[in-house]
């Protein structure tokens, strides 16, 4: 089933393109207009906020799709843990709908959500890899990934179709809202260049096993910075990075760095920069001159705009808006070749489970 691949995390990782494009096919119409159940629409179209819950990676993608909806559909989102949201409830806005992200759509932190929001009467989607899952069958509307099994305990080819598909959900919603911002993303276009984008990172894929092993074969540590858009990537590849190979790993917006961690950057500590927001990309330079000044070993991964000739990874031109998608990409890649390196079951990373079914 693994084919050519030593670890399915390897081929899901590899698969992340075809997902994206059987998306634009399952959701997009010919012309580009997103194709969604129209009560779901105009469930979401009553709401006044978002609340998108989930845990670990899910959670992650719900943060990185947070701008989108804001600008795409002009709906303010709030993302929560589900842990902490179920016995911590924020004070709710008037009518609040919410949004499950699950790729297993059995996950009992954000389960445990759903029944009290059923409760209270209020309308939720579930977006999830698992057809007939728990958290479809008890929402109220269901959107499948079609990303195909996940097989690998870390989450890849789910959290980047999560991604694409609330990007989806976005523009269908800011359409029927008039929002010009959705009228004009051309999300067939886009999805389809981060799909060729993710496709080039693939095969430089020797490349980043290199940088793998010249960056993080033996720390113990390591950080992601990133402001804007790259902030919500950086947590996540802070949490790939830990999961499999078990580096200690934290993802900062850049500008934290100065107001803490950057008393932990020794000589040879690794800090990996993610730059492709425009609007903070200069600002994300200056953490990294210093930190560099301080003795780091900085791998930079920024967009072909933003890019300058010393950068290690350069990623495809796609909207900012959307850069999660492909940024992610070589963070995967990096996290998968430092646990093969260091030997490690990169599938069965220790004292974890792929579904998570107890609080
Ligand atoms: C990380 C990972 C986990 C899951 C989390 C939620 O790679 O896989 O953090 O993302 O347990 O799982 P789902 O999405 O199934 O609810």
């Amino acid at each position: 089933e693994k084919g050519p691949f030593p670890f399915y995390m390897l081929k899901e990782i590899n698969e992340q393109p075809a997902v994206l494009r059987r998306l634009v096919q399952d959701y997009l119409d010919e012309s580009g207009k997103p194709v969604i159940e129209a009560d779901l629409l105009a469930a979401l179209d009553q709401a006044d906020r978002l609340y998108i819950l989930a845990a670990g990676t899910s959670y992650n993608a719900g943060l990185a799709a947070k701008s989108v909806f804001e600008n795409l559909a002009h709906i303010p989102v709030e993302v929560g843990l589900a842990s902490e949201f179920g016995y911590n409830t924020p004070l709710l806005s008037k009518k609040p709908f919410f949004l499950f992200l699950s790729q297993s759509g059995e996950t009992a932190d954000s389960r445990q959500v759903l029944v009290k929001v059923n409760q209270w009467g209020y309308p939720s989607l579930t977006m999830t890899n698992a057809q007939g899952s728990t958290l479809s069958r008890e929402a109220t509307y269901t959107m499948l990934l079609n990303a195909g099994p996940e097989i690998a305990v870390a989450s890849t080819k789910a959290y980047t179709a999560q991604i694409a598909l609330q990007t989806i959900l976005a523009k269908a919603l800011g359409e029927k809202r008039g929002v010009q911002a959705a009228i004009d993303f051309d999300a067939r276009t886009q999805l389809g260049l981060v799909a060729n984008g993710m496709q080039t990172i693939i095969d430089e894929k020797d490349f980043i096993n290199q940088l793998a092993q010249n960056y993080l074969a033996t720390t113990r540590n390591a950080f992601y910075i990133g402001r804007g858009y790259d902030y919500a990537v950086s947590l996540e590849a802070a949490l790939k990075l830990k999961e499999i190979s078990y580096v200690q790993a934290e993802g900062f917006a850049g500008a934290e760095l100065k107001h803490g961690t950057i008393s932990l950057i020794e000589d040879g500590t690794p800090v990996l920069a993610i730059i492709t927001d425009k609007r903070v990309a200069s600002h994300t330079r200056g953490n990294v001159q210093e930190v560099r000044a301080r003795g780091a070993h900085v791998l930079t991964i920024a967009m072909e705009d933003v890019a300058e000739k010393d950068d290690n990874i350069i990623l495809d031109n796609i909207d900012p808006l959307i850069s999660p998608l492909l940024s992610v990409v070589p963070t995967q890649l990096l996290a998968y070749y430092t646990s093969l390196n260091r030997g490690y079951d990169v599938d069965k990373p220790r004292n974890l489970a792929k579904a998570v079914t107890v609080e």
